[in-house]
């Protein structure tokens, strides 16, 4: 397998900065909680907490899909749940990639039942060709081409999570 860089540690540093100052501007008030979906958003929930400029809770979420295959049922296993009550609070999901949109949609619709005041998603990349689902993204780092891509959180087989740029894993040839 071969690394191809695709997105430099700057160019994301500069565009978490972006998004930090615009959720700071779109949450002048209340209580905002920012979850990470682990594993892969680790790194992204790091660096876009300390991007924005006012008081935010954090707490983490474990998901697995059920088996390998994505199935249509769009279930999701919760393997960590919140450790706080969401009521009456503004949520951001904080997300490494957004792919199929199943994940996504499941965790949104579910969220929601929890009395927040608000649900939103910051996703790092976003992969929009691929999408089985619609979800409703208020923060894209950048969109990407379908293709598989590894670091800065992103993993292939838990792999190469603590790359610093985010790489496109190619076979070689
Ligand atoms: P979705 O439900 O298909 O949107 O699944 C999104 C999840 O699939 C992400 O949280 C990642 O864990 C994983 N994923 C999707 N595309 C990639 C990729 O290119 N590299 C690494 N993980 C990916
Ligand atoms: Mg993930």
């Amino acid at each position: 397998m071969a690394l191809r860089p695709l997105i430099s540690e700057q160019q994301i540093q500069i565009r978490i900065s972006e998004i930090g100052e615009q959720i700071t501007r779109d949450y002048p008030d209340g209580t905002l909680y920012l979850i990470c979906i682990l594993k892969g958003a680790c790194f992204f929930l790091a660096d876009l907490a300390r991007a924005i400029r006012r008081d935010a809770f954090i707490d983490f979420m474990g998901i697995s899909s059920y088996g390998k295959e994505r199935t249509s049922s769009g279930e999701v296993k919760i393997v960590k749940d919140l450790d706080i009550s969401l009521a009456g609070a503004d949520v951001l999901i904080v997300e490494d990639i957004i792919d199929s949109g199943v994940t996504l949609s499941y965790l949104t619709a579910l969220l929601k039942t929890r009395a927040p005041k608000s649900v939103r998603i910051a996703a790092l990349l976003d992969k929009p060709e691929r999408r089985l689902r619609p979800v409703d993204v208020a923060y894209v780092g950048f969109q990407i081409p379908d293709e598989f891509v590894v670091g800065y959180g992103l993993d292939y087989a838990e792999k190469y999570r603590n790359l610093r740029d985010v790489c496109v894993l190619e076979p070689d040839n």
